[in-house]
């Protein structure tokens, strides 16, 4: 039967050492959709991003893209398959340059990335200006537009975002905001994106897992992802 589901996952449990971290997580992600992950610090969400990336083996459960799973799958080779990461933090290599660091993402891209850099550039005019800056030595907000930006070339059909607003100014967020919202509109890019910031979520998410102690507890869609649900599960 056809489906547009794009992301399934199923009872997953994994952890650090002995000690189990998530707790049997399920969620479905369909095509085109911008989901948001929230919860308190230390419930989990980077290691279950880091889980659907590969970075970290799951103990039990699965993890199904496209159809395909995709649980035994290094990080490299879901890579490959479409996901595309932005870890929690900046994730650039400081001492290359903006224009450097996007050549990174191309040779991950594999051939088709060749055409991209001008893709990333039209999003992130800011990185175009300043592709030839070191990248260590821009503001935040610009090292996480890069950082977007390397995995955009790679062109995954679906992106992974941990709290890309964490420590950014509110005009560079809107900026990224906007930008992903344009991602899944005019390249169909799916995402799922982990947040503690309210205005973020509200912005861009039209759907909300809600995360406790390592499992999925809840979900929130339509109208009732508001401003009243979205800040009673990111009360510290
Ligand atoms: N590399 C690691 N080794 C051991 N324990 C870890 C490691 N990374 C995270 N943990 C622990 O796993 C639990 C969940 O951490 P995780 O980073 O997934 O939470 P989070 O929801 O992303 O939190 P935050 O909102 O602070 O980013 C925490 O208790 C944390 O201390
Ligand atoms: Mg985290």
């Amino acid at each position: 039967m056809p489906t547009d589901r794009i992301l399934d996952v199923s009872g997953l449990w994994a952890g650090y050492g002995a000690t189990p971290i998530l707790q049997g997580v399920s969620m479905q992600v369909s095509r085109g959709e911008i989901v948001g992950v929230i919860g308190r610090n230390g419930v989990g969400k980077s290691t279950l991003m880091r889980c659907l990336m590969g970075l970290l083996q799951s103990w039990r459960g699965t993890i199904a893209f496209m159809d395909q799973d995709v649980t035994q799958l290094e990080a490299d080779a879901r890579a490959r398959a479409g996901f595309g990461y932005i870890p929690q933090g900046r994730d650039v290599f400081p001492q290359m340059t903006v224009e450097e660091n996007l050549q990174v993402g191309e040779l991950i891209g594999g051939p088709d990335g060749k055409k991209l850099p001008e893709l990333v550039y039209a999003y992130f005019p800011r990185l175009k200006e300043r592709r030839r800056q070191i990248a260590g030595t821009m503001s935040g907000g610009e090292q996480q537009q890069l950082a977007i930006g390397r995995a955009l070339i790679g062109n995954p059909s679906l992106m992974i975002l941990d709290e890309p607003s964490e420590g950014i100014q509110p005009s560079i967020v809107q900026h990224i905001c906007d930008a992903l919202k344009s991602f899944r509109t005019e390249l169909g890019t799916t995402i799922i994106i982990v947040e503690q910031n309210l205005d973020t979520i509200l912005a861009v998410a039209q759907r909300c897992y809600i995360m406790e102690k390592g499992k999925i507890t809840r979900s929130l869609a339509g109208e009732e992802v508001n401003e009243d649900n979205v800040r009673a599960q990111l009360l510290l």
